[in-house]
């Protein structure tokens, strides 16, 4: 075995992003964008909306605008992020534990059982909401969101701040994330990664799962000792 070859580290930390790993929030957004889309008067598909996935808020709404082909000024476009954050608040703040993804919470038990270390890397400025709403900021020795950070996926700095929080250096920590942005944010930051969703979509994840249902501390640890 080699010791410089970092597929050979155990994994000491998870770090998960928060909207389409954690909890099925994707779809909020997307119903909330697609709102806004149809009221500026286009259509927004679920396709264009993969590229909204990880993006920060206001990232999002240059995406959305470009789709739609309109151009608007600042002030505009802060009070049409605020509406659409106003629909999206109105659908978290109704969710609960029920909408935790499947395995997610059998997966973040058996990382607690075994010491891994957990941190939250979320775009979300309303990371704290869902949390609390699902009852799952006790499972977490760090959470890092939108609140809390300056540079949007795929800069790594959400992650780098993570991985600093629970004191594990980033070569032992591996991310969890749907979102293409967010795989390379990881990968930038020096970590290993698990895909959430599609082969096709998150290419250059280390590994793929349909979902977390997938996962356990032995996979986990074997997945990421075996080359790729
Ligand atoms: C996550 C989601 C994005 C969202 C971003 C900001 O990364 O995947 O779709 O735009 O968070 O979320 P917020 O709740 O602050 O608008
Ligand atoms: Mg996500």
């Amino acid at each position: 075995m080699n010791p410089m070859n970092p597929m050979n580290h155990p994994i000491q930390a998870c770090l998960f992003d928060l909207d389409g790993v954690l909890v099925d929030t994707a779809k909020y957004h997307f119903l909330a964008w697609e709102r806004l889309a149809n009221e500026l008067g286009f259509s927004f598909t679920e396709k264009d909306n993969e590229r909204l996935k990880g993006v920060s808020r206001m990232a999002s709404l240059e995406i959305l605008l470009s789709v739609g082909n309109i151009q608007l000024d600042e002030l505009t476009k802060m009070t049409l992020a605020e509406k659409k954050n106003s629909w999206y608040v109105d659908y978290i703040s109704k969710m609960d534990d029920t909408e935790i993804l499947p395995g997610a919470l059998a997966f973040l038990q058996e990382l607690k059982q075994h010491g891994i270390k957990i941190a939250l890397g979320s775009a979300s400025k309303n990371a704290m909401t869902i949390l609390n709403n699902a009852n799952l900021v006790p499972y977490f020795d760090a959470i890092i969101d939108g609140t809390k950070t300056t540079n949007a996926k795929p800069d790594p700095e959400v992650f780098i701040l993570g991985a600093k929080e629970v004191h594990i250096a980033p070569e032992h920590c591996v991310v969890f994330e749907d979102a293409e942005a967010g795989i390379e944010a990881a990968i930038r930051g020096g970590m290993r990664t698990i895909g959430i969703g599609s082969a096709d979509t998150l290419t250059l994840a280390d590994y793929v799962v349909s979902s977390l249902a997938e996962m356990s501390v032995e996979k986990l640890q074997r997945i990421m000792s075996t080359a790729t």
